[in-house]
Formats: C-alpha cells, sequence, structure tokens
C-alpha cells in the first residue's frame, strides 16, 4: 500500500502520539521526552501540519511553524542571509513510525513542507541534532544545505550537538 500525505486531522493524534513514544524509544527523539505526547504534536505556532497516511493509518508528521527571532534556525538563517524574520518557516516535529520507514513517508512529507513554503514565498530553515542521521541524509537528498553548527541546550543542563539547514532555493 503507498504512501499518502493530507493535513493532519485532529483525529490522527492518538495513533500519531502512539507512534511518537516508539519513536522516541527507538531513536531518542526528540531529545527532550515524551511526556505529553499529543500536546507535544500541537505546536502553538504552527502554519500547517501533515499526516503520512499508510493504508488507513497516520504512520507520520510533520508541522511547519512560524518562526520567531528566538529560534536557533531563525538566529542561524538571519545572520546567514539578512532576511525578514516574518518570512520565514521552520518544519519541525517531523517523525514516521519505525515500523513504516524506508517507503518515501519522510520524503513526502518535507516535500509537502517545502511545497507550501514556496507557494507561499516563505523562507525555509530549520535545525536538526547531529545524532539523527536518517533525518539528514533525508535534508541533504532534498537539497538541502547546512549553514550553521550549534548546540542544542535542553533539560537540567544537557546539550546535543545540532546544525541548521536552509531548503534549496
Ligand atoms: C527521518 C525520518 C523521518 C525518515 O523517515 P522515512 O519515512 O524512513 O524516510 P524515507 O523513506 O523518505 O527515507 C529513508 C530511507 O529509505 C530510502 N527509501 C525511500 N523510499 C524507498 C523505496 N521505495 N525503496 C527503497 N528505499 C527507499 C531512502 O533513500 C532513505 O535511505 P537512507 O536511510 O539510506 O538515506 C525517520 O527516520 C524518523 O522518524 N527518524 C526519527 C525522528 C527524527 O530524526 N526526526 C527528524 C528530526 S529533525
Amino acid at each position: 500500500m503507498s504512501v499518502t500525505i493530507r493535513p493532519r486531522r485532529d483525529e490522527d493524534l492518538p495513533a500519531l502520539a502512539a507512534a511518537l513514544v516508539r519513536v522516541h524509544a527507538q531513536d531518542g527523539y526528540p531529545v527532550e521526552g515524551v511526556a505529553d505526547p499529543e500536546g507535544w504534536l500541537r505546536h502553538d505556532r504552527e502554519l500547517q501540519s501533515w499526516t503520512a497516511v499508510e493504508d488507513g493509518l497516520p504512520i507520520g508528521q510533520v508541522a511547519l511553524i512560524r518562526a520567531v527571532p528566538e529560534d536557533d534556525a531563525a538566529r542561524a538563517w538571519r545572520e546567514h542571509s539578512h532576511g525578514d524574520i516574518d518570512r520565514l518557516a521552520i518544519p519541525a516535529r517531523l517523525f514516521v513510525d519505525p515500523g513504516h520507514r524506508g517507503t518515501g513517508a519522510g520524503q513526502l512529507l518535507m516535500e509537502a513542507v517545502f511545497g507550501f513554503a514556496r507557494a507561499r514565498g516563505l523562507a525555509i530553515a530549520f535545525d536538526v541534532m547531529l545524532k539523527d542521521q536518517a533525518a539528514i541524509r533525508l535534508y541533504e537528498r532534498l537539497g538541502a544545505v547546512r549553514i550553521a553548527d550549534l548546540t542544542h541546550h535542553y533539560g537540567d543542563g544537557l546539550n546535543e550537538p545540532a546544525a541548521v539547514y536552509v531548503a534549496a532555493s
């Protein structure tokens, strides 16, 4: 059965939350943990989110959020391009259920993000932890370019090496 991408619906959230718990157990993503998976899926700056569906089942998702100056990705993008942060959006919360990977769902989700942003004239920048190598391969396969290295600070004094990418224009 092939994967389709559509705007996320509220009814997708329980299945996506269960998938996210599996993703965290396997990949340590997100590094902050998944104490409230459905809350984590609902970003308060969301412009749009998408669900990957296979055989009627939500198997992954991504969100596109409005950038603010405090975002690591926004800071790096502004230093790099001197652009207006009101014209920047940040893909976030990308994951695919471990049992459904390697068939293009991640790529289709990111292509939905890039297409949405391009249609609205929005630039795209985002950060990724260096440990998330499958994600980095995906982004580079789609032509994204690394513009900065940084350290992601989280929790109680924890650090994770990360990088910021921009989508090819
Ligand atoms: C990153 C992630 C979303 C990718 O999801 P995915 O659905 O497996 O992505 P794709 O299927 O598009 O690509 C994965 C691999 O399958 C390959 N692939 C895709 N379609 C294929 C097909 N039809 N046949 C064979 N291989 C295929 C891709 O080339 C890619 O290969 P690679 O791992 O050697 O680079 C997933 O690994 C994930 O959820 N990781 C944990 C969370 C995470 O890191 N999120 C990003 C944080 S910034």
